[in-house]
């Protein structure tokens, strides 16, 4: 399956009001800030500094006080970040994180990877983000972590998980990848818990020409280790006192990352308008549930998810007719063959199965025009017979 994010083919022709009205369009990105993008690349090219170096360091710094924290670290993709920032933290062998069930398998990915153990819970039927009460049930004596999936671009409810961790002594880590610029009570995704982690895969809020990734901490300890781990173990050249990782983001990502990082609020901006506009143009239509957001949060838009019944025959009808809505996520978790190893079944997380066979993401990126939503929501309405 193709990834919420995937870009159009640049073979594509670029949408007109009756053309198709692609998931993601990054092409109207790209126009803002080519010129910008190609005179860094110039720069770095110049310089032969490909790897980390300082353009990366200006990014990390210009993110880390956009998220209003102490450091960022830059790394290769998201599932890195989330990687290294449970293995900095010294999550790894025997230990439980829990997380949930409806997410991208890369968080789960990323745990597993880390040598943890997976442990699931449901997400709650109005926002699909983990439900606090599931994540207390699912802890154990074992569990050394609550990963917080900041799903479709809005922060989960930190402050309850917050506070199930300090009562358990636990880490709380945030999966950020899907909610650059997103906030909880004014705090910025990824600001919330000791460690985040998040991505930059071309479609993201914040997205690169390429993989790239982020981790974001507060403890300038625990960013020292995640600088050494990013880089073979090394923190001086050649002396390797732990055994790390290759993965270091690039010079030339860097550059795309500063250039849209500087128009992010705006582009985040159209996204919250693009979503009230669906609101009107969907609003009475009972056959269709439309997003919440949860008191106290500013949405960043990610995704724009409705749930429907017959959801395939639904999506069939706006593919059919040029619309490039798509499913995330159609399998939850533990029903992926790469955590079969889990033993869970069909019907241990009823609230994230329902809901996988019933949500349906529309099309939404900064610059979408309201003839294109208008479109979208006719061929929707009619879908739906309302
Ligand atoms: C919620 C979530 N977590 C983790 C990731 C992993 O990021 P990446 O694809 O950069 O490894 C993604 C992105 O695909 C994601 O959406």
């Amino acid at each position: 399956m193709s990834t919420p994010t995937t870009p159009p083919s640049s073979h594509e022709p670029p949408p007109g009001p009756d053309g198709p009205i692609p998931l993601v369009d990054l092409r109207l990105q790209h126009a803002q800030v080519g010129a910008e993008v190609e005179a860094g690349w110039a720069r770095v090219l110049a310089a032969t500094s490909y790897v980390l170096g300082a353009e990366v360091a200006e990014f990390e710094r210009e993110f880390a006080r956009f998220c209003g924290v102490g450091h960022c670290v830059g790394v290769a993709n998201g599932t890195d970040a989330l990687e290294l920032a449970l293995r900095a933290a010294g999550v790894g062998d025997g230990d439980e994180v829990v997380l949930p069930a409806n997410t991208f398998v890369a968080s789960a990915e990323a745990v597993a990877r880390a040598g943890a153990r997976v442990v699931l819970a449901d997400c709650d039927p109005t926002y699909l983000l983990l439900d606090p009460a599931a994540a207390k049930d699912a802890l154990t004596p074992r569990t050394r972590a609550i990963m917080a999936v900041h799903l479709y671009g809005q922060v989960a409810p930190v402050d309850e998980l917050a506070a199930i961790a300090e009562a358990g002594g636990l880490l709380l880590v945030e999966d950020a990848a899907q909610a650059q610029g997103a906030r909880r009570h004014g705090a910025a995704a990824g600001s919330l818990g000791r460690v985040a982690g998040t991505s930059f895969y071309p479609g993201k809020n914040l997205g690169a020409y390429g993989d790239a990734g982020a981790v974001l901490t507060g403890d300038g300890e625990l960013a020292r280790r995640l600088r050494a781990l990013r880089n073979h173990g090394s923190e001086a050249k050649y002396h390797h006192p732990e055994l790390g990782f290759n993965s270091r983001m690039d010079a030339l990502q860097a550059v795309v990352l500063r250039a849209k990082l500087a128009r992010l609020e705006r582009w985040n901006a159209e996204r919250r308008a693009a979503a009230a506009r669906y609101a009107e143009l969907l609003g009475g239509c009972e056959a269709l549930t439309l997003p919440a957001t949860m008191p106290g949060n500013r949405h960043a838009w990610h995704l724009y998810v409705v749930q429907v019944d017959e959801r395939d025959r639904v999506l069939a009808a706006l593919n059919a007719a040029g619309i490039g809505a798509g499913i995330h996520y159609p399998v939850p978790v533990h029903l992926h063959g790469a955590f079969a190893g889990l033993g869970h079944a069909r019907g241990d997380f009823p609230v994230a199965e329902a809901a996988a066979g019933r949500i349906l993401s529309l099309p939404l990126y900064p610059g979408i025009t309201a003839a294109q939503q208008e479109r979208v929501a006719d061929t929707l309405r009619k879908a739906v017979g309302c």
